[in-house]
């Protein structure tokens, strides 16, 4: 086994600042209302940039603060349920500004849990072949795919990007220690966003619809509710420590009741669950990397720290990797 490191983090926002009471200018809610139910007060907007410039920036800081050439990446994977396009990936679109020349590049969509899917990809890159350095963003402009007629979920979410550098060393005691991921398909219909119609005859034509986000923010919060403690449970396990030796529970920004729910379920001090939701309400993909690069920022994560990061949401799935920093 080799030993994986995460070498560097870094995290973007767009500069525009939406309040609740901002919102509540243009749609029947409430600073109240948003507050209470889910602790967010305001999110970045993204004014022009598409979901590639957000990640762009991330990697360029990524490679400022390591020192790392561009051209000494292997793989760039981009966590996104926000993509700039179809095709190409976001990823190779970062890969092909950032003039990372001999880096295999492609997007993961797993929504709010792919930064920790991501973590999957990259480990099994790390572990099996030749691949030694990799950058993996969490990058979303929600801002663009979300209803803004549906305040009950253009109220929760926000656009950013954050991420990390990943590097695989011959000897040592890996970083990585112990994952749970699952994926349930069954319930896909309970979050959806930008789901497309085919044609319903050949050669009569009908037109090419893609339709907003719709959430049934309900059952996604009982799925939060039971599977994320589950799933944190069990990588813990996996990882062979308990929960109490986690230091912190990084988990992904949905809701401040949802992440107080599972720190109850799990029996651990609420001051070991860190948030930043009031800030940047949910930033999919992006939101455990960019609570991840704050909490280094402000020094409360040092090295040695052991973390379980945990994700949820679209698919719908869940995944929970524990590391030690
Ligand atoms: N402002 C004011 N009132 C509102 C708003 C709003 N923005 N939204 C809904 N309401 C009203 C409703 O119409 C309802 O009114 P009624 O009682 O007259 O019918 C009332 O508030 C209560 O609505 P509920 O939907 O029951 O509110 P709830 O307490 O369940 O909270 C919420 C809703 C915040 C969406 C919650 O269910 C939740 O957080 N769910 C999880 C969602 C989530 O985590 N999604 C992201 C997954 S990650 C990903 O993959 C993108």
């Amino acid at each position: 086994m080799k030993k994986i490191k995460i070498v560097e983090t870094a995290s973007f926002v767009p500069q525009k600042i939406v309040t609740n009471d901002d919102l509540s200018q243009i749609m029947d809610t409430s600073d109240e209302w948003i507050k209470t139910r889910t602790g967010i007060k305001q999110r970045h907007i993204s004014i022009g940039e598409n979901t590639s410039a957000l990640c762009l920036h991330v990697a360029q800081k990524l490679l400022e603060k390591s020192g790392w050439e561009a051209d000494s990446i292997d793989l760039i994977l981009v966590a996104t349920m926000s993509p700039d396009s179809y095709t190409p990936a976001t990823a190779a679109l970062v890969q092909g500004k950032l003039n990372a020349r001999n880096a295999l590049a492609f997007d993961i969509s797993a929504a709010c849990s792919g930064f920790i899917y991501g973590l999957k990809v990259a480990e099994k890159f790390l572990q099996q072949g030749s691949t030694k350095r990799i950058m993996l963003i969490g990058g979303e402009v929600l801002s663009k795919v979300i209803d803004w007629s549906d305040r009950t979920s253009a109220v929760l979410f926000g656009d950013g990007a954050a991420g990390v550098l990943l590097e695989s060393q011959v000897t040592g005691d890996s970083d990585f220690l112990g994952a749970s991921l699952h994926t349930f398909g069954e319930f896909g219909d309970k979050l959806e966003a930008g789901k497309t119609t085919a044609i319903s005859s050949f050669p009569n034509l009908s037109e090419h619809h893609i339709k907003a986000f719709s959430m049934s923010g309900r059952d996604v919060y009982t799925f939060a509710t039971h599977r994320v403690p589950e799933s944190i449970v069990q990588a813990v396990k996996t990882a062979g420590l308990s929960l109490e030796e986690i230091d912190y529970f990084v988990l992904h920004q949905a809701n401040s009741r949802i992440v107080k729910q599972i720190a109850k379920k799990l029996a651990q001090p609420l001051a070991k669950f860190p948030m930043n939701i009031a800030e940047y309400g949910n930033t999919s993909a992006a939101s455990v990397p960019l609570l991840l690069d704050e909490l280094i920022a402000q020094g409360k994560i040092k090295r040695g720290a052991k973390i379980a990061l945990s994700g949820f949401g679209g698919g719908l799935t869940v995944g929970t990797q524990v590391i030690i920093y």
